[in-house]
């Protein structure tokens, strides 16, 4: 007697007609036709069943505040971290901790099952520290989230930074963070990824960096992250953030440039929502898009995870915690297009971002955590162009989370009565 079977499933890799079978908040079993017993079955239709999907760059810290204290009037990067800069020291940890749950609720209802996000550690009183540690306890059971120490007026430009991101540390956050680019000059910027990756070696912890988020081609943080990573063995486990100024860099540098992050095995987060919004506002015409090279930093190697990074915050008014809708964005701007492309950009938001997290036992094969989600569409790719709606998001064998087919009644004389948005592609068997 198993806990769950989920019946008729199609795989992201393209499998169809395949029984999920969970006992005890593991998969036990994907097979054809399973006829054993459960407490509870789902008929999956042959729509597609995905592991939860992950977002590997957050501020959840920041996330629904937006409008307080005020808007961001020129839209720029620079303007949100003054905004920001503004909000923090007139929120509460309580204020901190309640949008954050609202906000998990939202991402359990999107199909999200873990999230890394950064929290700000300029701030002497570490309210948002506080906040998340609680959050990540109060949320466990149904969503994993992952914290970054992030010094966001930079570690060396803030004169308590770096005391506060090592206090950070030392209360329970998992991940070291930077923004190398923030730092008053290159060297500065330089010497901050050299001091934080050696915390993170000493403490034996991963290394996530807003790096060279900006359409400066000189910003060379990345170089440095890779040497570092390099030279303290922390392959597998330093991922660059947004990684922006590579758009714009010098192409004979970036072929240079990339075998040395393939050496040193360095992730690539693009957060492709907030890059196209906030890059290339300074350029007249022809004005860049910004995302880091997608295509190239994957075909060499690099594990390439899409990130949200914002929700409704100082730096981006929209997003509803649909990883869908950042696939969406990143497969346009990097002109991700051909069917195999498309069908990588859902990996981006699920698998690729799961192994940089570094989470266990992610996946929907026998032995993983029974995590899932039933999407009304029959593949990758249609989930990606239709957003698809979440029919289903199960936690360790249970619903957690659950909508109706969406269906639309249609009226039209001689025609169908109803439209269901996911049975309109053709067959590309
Ligand atoms: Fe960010």
């Amino acid at each position: 007697m198993f806990d769950l079977i989920v019946k008729n499933a199609t795989l992201p890799d393209g499998r169809k007609r395949l029984d999920i079978a969970v006992k005890d908040g593991v998969i036990a079993a994907v097979e054809a036709g399973i006829t054993a017993d459960a407490k509870e079955m789902i008929d999956a239709e042959g729509h597609l069943v995905a592991p939860p999907f992950v977002d590997p760059h957050f501020h959840m810290d920041a996330t629904l505040s937006l409008g307080t204290p005020r808007m961001n009037v020129s839209g720029t990067l620079l303007e949100g971290i003054a905004l920001w800069g503004e909000l923090k020291p007139i929120q509460s940890v309580d204020d901190i901790v309640a949008r954050a749950l609202r906000y998990c609720d939202l991402a359990v209802s999107m199909g999200l099952g873990a999230i890394r996000t950064h929290v700000d550690t300029c701030d002497d009183e570490l309210k948002g520290v506080q906040a998340l540690l609680e959050v990540r306890e109060q949320v466990k059971d149904y969503i994993d989230l992952q914290l970054v120490a992030f010094p966001q007026d930079g570690v060396l430009r803030d004169p308590t930074a770096m005391a506060n991101t090592v206090r950070a540390l030392d209360m329970g956050v998992d991940v070291v963070g930077g923004i190398p680019h923030f730092e008053r000059t290159m060297a500065d910027g330089a010497e901050s990824v050299r001091q934080l990756c050696e915390i993170a070696a000493d403490r034996g912890l991963m290394v996530d960096m807003h790096c060279d988020e900006s359409d400066d081609p000189h910003s060379r943080h990345i170089e440095t992250l890779a040497y570092e990573t390099q030279r303290l063995g922390l392959q597998g486990r330093v991922a660059g953030s947004h990684l922006t100024s590579m758009h714009s860099m010098d192409n004979y540098y970036v072929s240079k440039l990339i075998p040395l992050m393939v050496e040193a095995g360095v992730h690539a987060i693009p957060n492709p929502l907030i890059n196209i919004m906030l890059q290339g506002r300074h350029d007249s015409y022809p004005k860049r898009r910004g995302q880091t090279r997608v295509r190239e930093l994957r075909d060499a190697g690099i594990t390439v995870g899409f990130g949200s990074d914002c929700v409704m915050d100082p730096w981006y008014s929209l997003g509803k915690a649909d990883m869908l809708d950042v696939a969406f964005m990143g497969l346009h701007v990097g002109q991700l297009s051909s069917r195999e492309d498309m069908a990588w950009c859902f990996e981006a938001v699920t698998t690729n971002s799961a192994k940089i997290m570094g989470l266990e036992g992610y996946g929907i094969a026998p032995g993983c955590q029974a995590n899932m989600v039933l999407l009304q569409a029959q593949d990758p790719i249609e989930a990606i162009r239709l957003r698809a709606n979440r029919l289903s998001v199960i936690r360790g064998g249970r619903v957690i989370a659950s909508n109706q087919p969406q269906i639309a009644q249609l009226a039209l004389p001689g025609r169908p009565s109803e439209v269901d948005p996911a049975s309109y592609a053709p067959s590309t068997d």
